[in-house]
């Protein structure tokens, strides 16, 4: 049985070529609860403003929940005139109750319906995420936490620059999650206002309670313009934000882990269970769950380019535009998922090589801390600086450690020079000067650790 939600007043049917891209049905059934929902809702409305008695109401409720048990057991048919969610559970509410499924529409719009179970939706889709993100700093802050005192070479552009804590890096990446963790939670809140009763744009004239409406569904508040709220899709291009900063943040990740496992740094071993081999070279092992990760984060930023590409150029209110909006946000969404669970199990699983990092640092990391000496002795930092930087000279010319010049000639460079030099060549000493907060010390790392924790309970 065909079944559409207008055409009074046609008297040819859609072209094919038109129903072809106007059907949305194959991306936005994942909708369908929160239309029913939202349906629920909307019949309880409508009581309360008395256009269905409650044995109506009851009835049109009970139906919505027949329907809701068939989608989850997967005995739903689509029919070929099925043009988007709300037409499928609209057609079968009719099957179920006749006349009176026909009057649930009463007030309400497609473009109030749809808008409203995109926010339904994002708002599970942001508690996921946020569970997705907890468990990955879960996950930092656990092997941190077993790794503490665990000295590597620290790298600015890629070159060696100073030594730091292996734990000291590793929550560097979760401090990034953390601000991920704050906007997600901003966004949710933000967002949390009811567009149901909007109508198809001039808002509703039956006397429906939007107030109550937004409480029985579980927002703080109503959006407060029709035009505005069915022409709205900001929330969605603020979640497809989201999903590309941490997209970004674990591309970063991954590109530290994907350098800091070859045979050249050996820092670290990533599982079997998340390498790939070679169909070619028997010896290889690769990272492809990491590549993967970095490569996902193009194609989520291509979401957000997209999304906000298509709106740009709608004019006010409701534009079949916006129809593409579920194809950026689920795409979004679900590699980030698939991007997240690849990066919880890699870091978990991952082996920290204590040995090759500790081996890798070399005295030269040492010429800040000895820069630092100098100004402890009363020298003016810049001066400082060049002297390091002649003593560096000098040791590479007559290829030695800076540790290996002799205190004479250490002196004829900088007269402040004392044989106390000599304990500023200890590396595991050295990381416990940076105690300002943030810094590289035990001590500011156990405070780094414990901000994580209590990020993760608010959670
Ligand atoms: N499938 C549509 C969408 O996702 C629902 C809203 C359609 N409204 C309309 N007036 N054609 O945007």
């Amino acid at each position: 049985s065909s079944y559409q939600l207008w055409g009074g007043r046609f008297c040819e049917q859609p072209h094919e070529a038109l129903q072809d891209l106007n059907i949305s049905l194959p991306y936005d059934a994942r909708l369908y609860a929160d239309d029913l929902d939202g349906s629920k809702a909307y019949a309880e409305a409508l009581m309360r403003a008395g256009h269905l008695n409650a044995a109506e109401c009851d009835k049109l409720v009970k139906n919505l929940e027949l329907i809701r048990y068939d989608w989850v057991e997967r005995l739903i048919k689509f029919e070929a005139s099925d043009e988007d969610v709300h037409t499928v559970n609209e057609r079968l509410l009719v099957q179920l109750t006749g006349d009176l499924g026909q009057r649930l529409h009463t007030g309400r719009s497609r473009n109030d319906q749809v808008v409203t179970d995109m926010k339904l939706w994002l708002r599970k889709a942001i508690r996921e995420t946020l569970g997705r993100l907890r468990q990955l700093i879960e996950a930092i802050v656990r092997q941190a936490e077993a790794h503490l005192g665990i000295l590597m070479p620290g790298y600015t552009h890629l070159q060696r620059a100073q030594p730091v804590q292996f734990s000291h890096w590793l929550l560097s990446h979760a401090f990034a999650l953390r601000e991920d963790c704050q906007r997600l939670t901003e966004l949710r809140d933000r967002s949390n206002v009811l567009p149901l009763g909007s109508g198809a744009l001039a808002g509703n004239p039956l006397g429906i309670d939007r107030v109550w409406l937004a409480e029985r569904l579980g927002f703080a508040g109503v959006t407060g313009n029709s035009m505005h709220a069915v022409g709205d899709r900001d929330f969605v291009v603020d979640f497809i934000y989201c999903c590309s900063m941490v997209s970004l943040h674990l591309s970063r990740l991954a590109e530290d882990l994907i350098i800091y496992s070859t045979k050249e740094f050996d820092f670290i071993k990533i599982a079997d269970s998340f390498s790939s081999g070679s169909s070619l070279m028997p010896q290889k092992r690769n990272p492809d769950g990491l590549e993967l990760i970095r490569g996902i984060s193009g194609l989520i930023t291509s979401n957000l380019t997209g999304i906000m590409m298509t709106i740009k150029g709608t004019p006010s209110t409701y534009n079949k535009d916006l129809q593409f909006d579920k194809q950026y946000c689920f795409q979004a969404y679900d590699k980030l998922t698939q991007s997240l669970n690849i990066a919880v199990g890699v870091v978990e699983t991952m082996q920290v090589q204590r040995h090759q990092m500790e081996s890798a640092l070399s005295s030269d990391m040492l010429a800040t801390d000895w820069a630092y000496y100098l100004v402890r002795k009363g020298v003016p930092f810049r001066q400082a600086h060049h002297h390091i930087g002649c003593v560096v000279a000098l040791a590479e010319q007559r290829g030695v450690d800076i540790t290996e010049v002799p205190l004479g000639e250490l002196q004829q460079i900088c007269s402040d020079f004392g044989a106390d030099i000599a304990s500023v060549a200890d590396y595991g000493h050295n990381v416990q000067q940076y105690d300002a907060i943030g810094g590289t010390s035990t001590a500011s790392i156990v405070e780094q650790l414990r901000l994580l924790k209590n990020l993760i309970k608010e959670l």
